[in-house]
């Protein structure tokens, strides 16, 4: 079953129905100004920082699920109504909402009227535009009220729900020719405040929230719009809102339209007032003068969608799978930079308050993210590794508006570090900008420690090596990639939290998926090093890594497929001699992809065993069988009812790893198939099931052990979207960025018989046209000339370069 379907043309999701399982949401904003809308126009902005900067309120934990956010009301003749179906839920005539490339669509139409909202946050501009288009579609003259409405966030959104004493006192507003100022705080130590005005003439405004609702209502009940006249209330305390009315009357047929604009400002601290205790306006009427007529509108909107075009043209295929085309050239590239914008911050299921950036998080996501804008992956780089500890280690995450490393957080995730590396190879080999090498980064932030980056990735290396097991693997530390893998922590007080309560210390707890992400991310750290001409190191690296795929054979191995881990105590985990969590996906996936056992049969008895004990219809689980009581040993992985999250779900991101160790391996047919399982536009047909959008990947599918096998949870702010942007791109596709050149490989389904791929990258376009029979290794002749190997060298920028690839 479906709630509506895809417009590829216009790059967008189109919703025809309210009543969709789960708010569908998306983004807008890609720079600083953020909003998160859903298909009904719930959600929030914020400037930043979800925490520190919220502009307007969310309730997490309400019902309806997905109440409050930007509301447009109706009075027509006494019919209160939304387009956006909420709060009202009035039967409407069309509801249609199209989510694009950073703005959103929502029409709603009653009593013939149509009224179609645009909302979008324009390029270089710290604001949110709703602009509202009221259609006359019957035969009789019409006269009726438009009201705005949105709900002001006392900014930092923790407090915002937490400290009512005090904050129920402090809401302050301005109402200044039909504009409302948020002003709470500013009186103090804030140099910023809110907007929210509109271009036209208005017929009243409300500011109190109670007043316009009512004190016992509901926003479905509200008080203001059902009179059919604002208030023109001001706002003492208690909260904040921002609504304007507006008189509309329509000929027959005729439209109008206009330019609500809710934006966030900041004013040098010796300007903030322009007399005492009133705000400093300027630089709001200069941001409301960028949208005081709909042609301004229209061209900043049209400025957005060029912006996009721009940005999805550096990889585009053409295949006669229209599923695969859309999902590679529209929404993993969009949801990739969606994660990289907002790493695990603010979602429907993360609540902005929670987690800052995450070190390892942030390396995956610049994967996927790394050749729409690559020179602010590398200023990412330079973040990150700037928290990075001078033995190498890593604060597991840093906050956006410092950029310092999180203290109540820490450290200890001993995976974190070689991310790093893996992150900036990548980089490089998109734009051979060997020069983010030499510059000068600090640790933990203290610029008098600053050393060249390439330090940083020599002290991730060795943070391994120095840190290895009784068997010669790394040790876990709080966790690796499975941040519930917790074998250090022995918890027995409700509530603790995994990630940050003190560990036992005299354990011996290692991990094979380190291993494995040392074999398979280590070689880039020796290329690095080789092409600095240090081949003393590129040697010495060489001979770790060496030695770490030698310990994984010997003590890695556990007859069928990869061990995950040994615990506390040097017990193995992930291996038939345990009762449950037998195997697990992670080592599989990544020892494979370090090359390990790819020649001796091992890479491929271990993906069978994967297929065998860990496929589904919907994705790949995580581990199996599932643990079915807490076992203290292990921590957080054994919290979950067997088949969620981590305890057997099928979680998304490492699906991908089992897909690139099947091409690796030459079984195309399989890692398509995989590839199929979890893409969203595959799944479209199951929304039902599925229960989230369509159109972006979710962290998780419940796995075979749960009772709801197939519904997704947490949408949109998962590595997963990066991953499979890697996987599908350069490795089923086979179109990778390499150091000296774009590698074609393709290991893709027969079903897929011939393709193009448009790659832009380092100032020149190659096209590639790829036949292909489903094999592995293909024939290239690059401008009509036959080539030998796989590796297509860079052109001269301004180049375009035609590849003819057969496998
Ligand atoms: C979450 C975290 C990620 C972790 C994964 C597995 O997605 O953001 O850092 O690797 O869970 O536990
Ligand atoms: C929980 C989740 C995991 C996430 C972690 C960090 O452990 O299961 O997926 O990475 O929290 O917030």
């Amino acid at each position: 079953m479906q709630f509506g379907h895809f417009d590829d043309e216009a790059r967008e999701y189109v919703i025809t129905t309210p009543h969709t399982p789960y708010p569908w949401i998306n983004y807008l904003g890609s720079q600083e100004f953020f909003g998160l809308i859903s298909h009904t126009g719930g959600g929030y902005s914020f400037y930043r920082d979800a925490k520190m900067r919220r502009l307007t309120r969310y309730r997490y934990n309400n019902t309806p699920v997905d109440s409050g956010g930007r509301i447009f009301s109706i009075n027509d003749g006494g019919d209160v109504w939304s387009p956006g179906y909420f709060p009202y839920k009035k039967d409407l005539d069309f509801f249609e909402t199209r989510h694009g490339m950073g703005y959103s669509r929502i029409t709603g139409a009653r009593g013939g009227l149509k009224v179609s909202t645009l909302f979008f946050v324009p390029v270089d501009i710290n604001a949110e535009i709703h602009q509202v288009t009221v259609s006359n579609e019957s035969d009789a003259a019409k006269s009726v009220t438009l009201f705005s409405f949105v709900e002001f966030c006392l900014w930092n959104a923790e407090d915002d729900q937490t400290n009512y004493q005090r904050n129920l006192n402090i809401g302050e507003v301005e109402v200044v020719e039909g504009n409302i100022y948020h002003k709470t705080e500013y009186r103090e130590r804030r140099d910023h405040f809110a907007v929210y005005g509109v271009n036209a003439p208005i017929a009243g405004f409300d500011t109190d929230r109670d007043t316009f609702l009512g004190h016992q209502n509901g926003f479905g009940e509200a008080e203001v719009p059902a009179a059919g006249k604002s208030a023109n209330s001001v706002a003492s305390g208690w909260y904040p809102i921002g609504s304007h009315s507006l008189d509309v009357t329509l000929e027959p047929g005729e439209s109008k339209t206009y330019t609500f604009t809710l934006g966030y400002l900041e004013n040098p601290k010796d300007q903030k007032w322009e007399s005492k205790g009133i705000v400093n306006k300027a630089p709001a009427l200069e941001l409301l003068e960028k949208f005081d007529t709909n042609e301004k509108t229209d061209a900043q909107f049209a400025t957005l969608r060029s912006y996009w075009d721009h940005l999805l043209g550096s990889y585009t295929v053409s295949s006669s799978d229209e599923k695969l085309d859309r999902m590679v050239n529209i929404w993993n590239q969009y949801q990739s930079m969606v994660t990289y914008n907002m790493s695990r911050s603010a979602s429907y299921f993360e609540t902005g308050i929670g987690r800052g950036m995450g070190f390892r998080d942030s390396n995956q996501d610049l994967l996927g993210f790394v050749h729409l804008v690559p020179e602010r992956a590398k200023e990412r780089i330079i973040d990150i590794a700037s928290t990075q500890f001078e033995d190498g280690s890593a604060y597991h995450q840093y906050q956006p508006l410092t950029k310092r490393g999180n203290n109540a957080v820490g450290s200890g995730f001993n995976d974190d570090p070689m991310w790093l590396v893996l992150g900036t190879a990548a980089y490089i080999k998109e734009t051979g900008d060997y020069s983010i090498l030499d510059v000068p980064t600090p640790f933990d932030n203290d610029e008098s420690t600053a050393l060249p980056l390439m330090e940083h990735l020599k002290r991730s290396f060795d943070h391994v090596t120095n840190n290895l097991g009784p068997h010669g693997l790394p040790l876990i530390g709080r966790a690796d990639w499975n941040d519930c893998l917790n074998l250090n922590c022995f918890s027995d007080t409700p509530g603790e939290s995994f990630q940050t309560t003190e560990n036992q210390a005299g354990g011996v707890a290692e991990s094979v998926f380190i291993a494995g992400m040392f074999a398979a991310i280590g070689p880039d750290y020796v290329e690095l090093a080789r092409r600095r001409g240090d081949e003393a190191e590129a040697n010495r690296a060489q001979q770790a890594i060496d030695e770490m795929k030698q310990a994984v054979l010997d003590h890695g191995w556990d007859g069928a497929w990869f061990r995950r881990a040994y615990d506390f105590y040097g017990n193995p985990i992930g291996s038939d001699e345990n009762d449950e969590g037998k195997i697990w996906i992670e080592p599989q996936g990544y020892c494979i992809m370090g090359g390990i056992g790819l020649d001796d049969g091992k890479a491929v008895q271990a993906l069978d065993s994967v297929r065998e004990r860990l496929n589904t219809p919907h994705g790949i689980v995580l581990l199996n069988p599932p643990f079915t009581e807490y076992k203290i040993e292990l921590g957080e992985v054994s919290t979950y009812p067997e088949g969620y999250k981590e305890n057997a779900g099928i979680f998304c991101h490492n699906n991908p790893w089992i897909i690139i160790a099947e091409t690796m391996v030459g079984r195309n047919e399989n890692a398509w198939e995989y590839y199929k399982q979890i893409a969203p536009a595959y799944r479209e047909e199951q929304s039902e099931v599925h229960q989230l959008e369509p159109y972006v990947y979710a962290q998780m599918i419940a796995g075979k052990d749960a009772s709801r096998h197939g519904q997704a949870k947490n949408s949109w702010l998962t590595g997963t979207a990066s991953w499979n942007f890697v996987t599908v791109s350069q490795y089923l596709l086979g179109v990778r960025a390499d150091y000296d050149g774009l590698v074609v490989d393709p290991c893709i389904g027969a079903e897929i018989a011939q393709f193009t791929v448009k790659r832009q990258i380092r100032g020149a376009e190659y096209v590639i046209n790829v036949t292909n029979s489903g094999g592995k290794g293909a024939t290239l002749t690059v401008d009509g000339v036959a080539i030998d190997g796989d590796t297509v060298p860079y052109a001269p920028a301004g180049s375009t370069v035609v590849v003819d690839a057969v496998v």
